[in-house]
């Protein structure tokens, strides 16, 4: 029997539209019904980012302040599956796919509603993705699925060619030596083999067991030098941010942070994970393998 599927994201420069539309097809050829929401802030975000612009929502972000949306109508008032493809900004969920999950019309959508979650992001999207098993598990949604595409390349890597993505809204390679930034197009394209996966389970509408079948199809990939920066560095964001936002002259701060940004990423970074392979790491095998099945699940 075909079944109502909801796709709700937002998008800057049509990545995660493009991850979800591959991972839609399979259920779309097999009779689903899908419907397409991409929603729109009320004031959009720049892109291409004009310089200081895109780290002064870096607070919000943090802070979990959503931003008013465009209004938009739903076609039913029940779905059997919902896919909510988000993006991370700064560790935590972009403002507005933040404020797709504190809509109204969408958290009586979410209740008791299967929810697959997506994402497109640099490579850092665990903290997120927890704000929004939270978030989810508030409302009542059942968690059923989740998928993460990341840029594959080098961390620092990804950092310069991100940033020039999102200044000039070029995915290109920067001077033609860095690699393209954000998610690759083999693994855009590859999103269909886990919209395969999904299939099967919402056509019996029972999801038991298919994050288990996606995470052995590639799902989500999880790096233990990401994670453990991340760790950190979300803690790190949560002073900022509560520091930035009690200031009067937060540009000035904003700058500060963007070079504090800079420095733990490029020279601090290397040196604590060099620490932490010598000293720590060797001995919490078991925690670690833990922490990377947690993120890596629904739960
Ligand atoms: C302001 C901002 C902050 C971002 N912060 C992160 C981050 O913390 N972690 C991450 O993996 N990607 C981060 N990204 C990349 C996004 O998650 C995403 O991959 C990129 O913006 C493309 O998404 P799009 O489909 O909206 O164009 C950030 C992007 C922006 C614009």
């Amino acid at each position: 029997m075909s079944k109502k599927v909801l796709v709700i994201y937002y998008t800057q420069s049509g990545q995660l539209e493009n991850i979800l539309q591959e991972f839609c097809k399979p259920l779309s050829d097999a009779g689903h019904q899908l419907e397409w929401l991409r929603v729109y802030p009320q004031t959009p975000y720049p892109f291409p980012w004009k310089g200081n612009s895109f780290f002064t929502v870096m607070p919000n972000c943090v802070h979990g302040v959503p931003t008013p949306l465009q209004p938009f109508e739903l076609k039913s008032a029940s779905y059997d599956l919902v896919v909510f493809g988000y993006q991370a900004w700064f560790l935590s969920p972009s403002i507005p796919s933040n404020s797709i999950l504190q809509d109204p019309e969408i958290k009586k959508i979410l209740k008791n509603t299967p929810v697959i979650t997506l994402t497109g992001a640099r490579n850092m999207w665990i903290s997120a993705m927890e704000r929004i098993k939270t978030s989810l598990k508030n409302q009542d949604a059942k968690l059923v699925g989740n998928i993460a595409l990341v840029d594959r390349h080098a961390n620092l890597i990804s950092f310069i060619t991100i940033f020039y993505w999102m200044l000039t809204a070029k995915k290109d390679k920067f001077l033609n030596i860095f690699p393209p930034p954000g998610v690759s197009q083999q693994d855009v394209l590859n999103a269909a083999r886990f919209g395969t996966i999904v299939g099967p389970y919402l056509k019996m509408g029972n999801f038991e067991g298919m994050q288990d079948e996606l995470l052995k199809s590639g799902a989500v990939e999880i790096k233990y030098n990401l994670m453990f920066i991340e760790s950190k560095a979300r803690r790190i964001f949560a002073v900022w941010a509560a520091f930035i936002s009690k200031r009067k002259n937060k540009n000035f701060w904003l700058q500060v942070y963007k070079y504090y940004l800079l420095i733990a990423l490029f020279i601090a970074a290397p040196i604590i994970l060099s620490v932490d392979a010598v000293l720590f790491k060797p001995f919490l095998t078991k925690r670690i393998a833990e922490q990377k099945r947690y993120y890596s699940g629904v739960n």
